[in-house]
């Protein structure tokens, strides 16, 4: 079959689509009046002959079998590389809904804007149609959305990340509710144009209506901007399901852990973008006996079981990483997961058809071309791949894919950890007091400004619960809704511990104090001792460290003191934090919770007693 008549298949909805999603694209097509409208099934065959029309139009290089089969090589455009928090929006009916770390707009004023950019947005191109489930297929946990994009990579990305296919537009019935995703490029090819590898506009509109669950994405075809499943689904629009229904949509990693005595441990972690989820979520652990299985590296959605217990599910299916700086020496398992069946985009290509990036090897290639198609040697001065460039591929080609990464009725968490990038103040790890005080700490996640980040060297850049730039509402409002979730889960009995960790404090001459990635593994013992009921903790005013002794670090060779360095609490830097704090908390517009609030009352109280 060719491909023209393989996709006349596809060409009208399947039999049993529900009316409302018909009546929906019809509408959709309408407005950005696309030549053709594709429905997509899901199926690898659909996913090859996707490919081998991407390979003509010269938006994909097919790499050579021999080193990655089946795997492609996207170049984006130049200007088209990474998420942009700037033009992206939440349209909630009021302002402060949104709340100050979100950019609002007016949900009218914005649609008037969308219908003008989306009007005769396809045309020349196609519309897919590709329905999604967030979390295995009929799990109580899972959510349906579909999404139409017409761009070619989005739906290959889509089908890696989600679970993508017929089977999923066949489960939607009238009492389905489902998210409508709109997505284009926004590039319209006239009669007789031709078209660019990689389609998009400098004008760029990523648009979320949270009342409605609506996403409208316009002139990007780059990661979160137009894979609306993730960022935008999963962690925006998913939030407001989530406090509306009482559960939480996080940007957590979910590892499972098996201790030397068998007992098996779920925790689910928070931490800013790249800060090193992906990482710990295919964690090696170096100390005997203990073992690490990957059930999700970005996004968590937990809620209370049956059982009375808090459980999550990886709503996603693939991962989408950072490819520069993931290699044999820092994450062996995601080079084991990209051996194959991945597609890469925006590294660098090899002489020998294979990809290549900063970080990959010790051995630096001495020809290559980068990822905006130049040549390369090493003395080009510039990195051969985007810093922000990604590999695409299944979750389950993680060789430590955790057997219960599909269950769906989700993991019991044991231990929730929050962490940053922490140069000073932060210690390795601490464990909250209760949930309270566990929530204080997720609210006051930041990170130290970096010479590579706008502003003050040494100012701290605020992450509450990592969620800065994902939370489709009120910040301040979202620690309220965790509050109540650990109200919640105390009436039935169990509430997981929370702890916080900081791999990236640093010494006096400015190196890493901490050993860090599988060495990891000795952090989140003492934390599953914590647990376990297996080991006391001492108290500091900052919460519970451990004693001296406990934590192990038999056969690290650390240098004097690096211990108490990583432990040391200096009052004064604390008390700036905690003055710093407050005046966060003050923009917030006397929403912060009271219990939160409360809790910096009490760090500066001990900070001073
Ligand atoms: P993600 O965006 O949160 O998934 O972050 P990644 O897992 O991609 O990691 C981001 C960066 O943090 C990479 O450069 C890692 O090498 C680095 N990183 C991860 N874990 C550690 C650690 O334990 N110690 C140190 N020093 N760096 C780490
Ligand atoms: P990240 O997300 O910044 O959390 O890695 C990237 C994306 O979804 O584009
Ligand atoms: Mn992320």
């Amino acid at each position: 079959m060719s491909i023209a008549e393989m996709t006349r298949t596809h060409f009208s909805a399947p039999d049993g689509t529900n009316q409302s999603v018909i009546a929906w694209v019809e509408e959709i097509a309408a407005l950005t009046q696309p030549d053709e409208v594709v429905w997509c099934n899901g199926s690898p065959e659909e996913a090859d002959e996707l490919a081998e029309l991407m390979i003509e139009a010269g938006t994909l290089t097919r790499l050579n079998d021999e080193y990655r089969p089946h795997s492609f090589l996207a170049r984006s455009d130049p200007s088209d590389v990474a998420r942009v928090e700037s033009r992206t929006f939440i349209c909630s009916v009021n302002e402060s809904d949104a709340g100050p770390s979100n950019n609002w707009a007016a949900p009218a004023e914005m649609r008037t804007t969308l219908d003008g950019l989306f009007e005769g947005a396809m045309r020349g191109r196609r519309l897919y149609v590709v329905p999604f489930s967030m979390g295995p297929l009929g799990s109580p946990l899972a959510k349906i959305g579909v999404q139409v994009t017409d761009s070619p990579y989005v739906v290959m990305s889509m089908g890696i990340m989600t679970r993508m296919g017929t089977a999923v537009l066949q489960s939607i019935d009238d009492s389905t509710e489902w998210v409508r995703a709109i997505h284009s490029v926004g590039a319209p090819l006239a009669a007789g144009d031709t078209d660019v590898p990689w389609p998009c506009n400098q004008t760029k509109y990523i648009s979320h209506f949270p009342e409605t669950r609506e996403i409208w994405s316009f002139g990007s075809a780059y990661g979160g901007n137009a894979i609306l499943a993730k960022k935008s689904f999963a962690l925006r629009i998913a939030s407001v399901i989530a406090r509306d229904e009482g559960w939480l949509a996080e940007h957590m990693l979910l590892l499972k852990l098996t201790n030397p005595r068998g007992r098996v441990f779920h925790i689910a972690a928070a931490f800013p973008s790249a800060c090193g989820k992906t990482n710990l979520a295919m964690l090696k652990p170096t100390i005997p006996g203990w073992k690490a299985e990957t059930i999700g590296d970005d996004i968590a959605w937990l809620g209370k079981g049956a059982d009375g217990r808090l459980r999550a599910i990886n709503p996603e299916a693939g991962f989408f990483g950072v490819a520069p700086g993931t290699g044999i020496a820092t994450n062996e398992t995601a080079m084991d997961t990209i051996w194959g069946n991945t597609v890469f985009t925006n590294v660098a290509l090899k002489d020998n058809g294979d990809v290549w990036w900063e970080g990959m090897t010790d051995e630096v290639p001495e020809h290559l071309i980068d990822w905006q198609g130049n040549d390369w040697t090493p003395e080009s001065g510039t990195p051969s791949s985007h810093p922000n460039s990604r590999f695409t591929v299944a979750a389950a080609q993680c060789p430590t894919i955790a057997d219960e990464w599909e269950s769906p009725q989700g993991v019991v968490i044991d231990a929730i950890i929050f962490g940053g990038r922490r140069a000073t103040n932060v210690p390795l790890v601490v464990e909250a007091r209760d949930w309270e005080h566990g929530v204080y700490l997720g609210a006051t996640i930041s990170s130290e400004r970096t010479a590579a980040a706008e502003g003050t060297i040494g100012e701290l850049r605020r992450d509450p619960f990592a969620m800065m730039p994902f939370c489709g509402y009120n910040m301040a409002d979202h620690w309220a809704h965790w509050l109540s979730v650990g109200q919640n889960l105390r009436s039935s009995g169990t509430v997981p511990r929370i702890f916080q960790v900081n791999w990236f404090r640093k010494g006096a001459d400015g190196s890493f104090l901490w050993p860090g990635f599988g060495e990891n593994s000795r952090v989140l013992e003492w934390i599953l001792e914590r647990v376990d009921g297996q080991v006391a903790a001492q108290e500091s005013a900052l919460g519970l460290l451990p004693r001296e002794g406990d934590l192990n670090i038999d056969g690290l060779d650390l240098d004097e003191n690096v211990m108490e360095q990583l432990f040391a609490i200096d009052t004064e830097s604390w008390l700036a934090e905690a003055a710093s704090t407050e005046e966060f908390f003050a923009t917030f517009d006397g929403r912060v919770p009271a219990a939160v609030t409360r809790q910096l009352e009490q760090l500066k109280a001990r900070l001073t007693s």
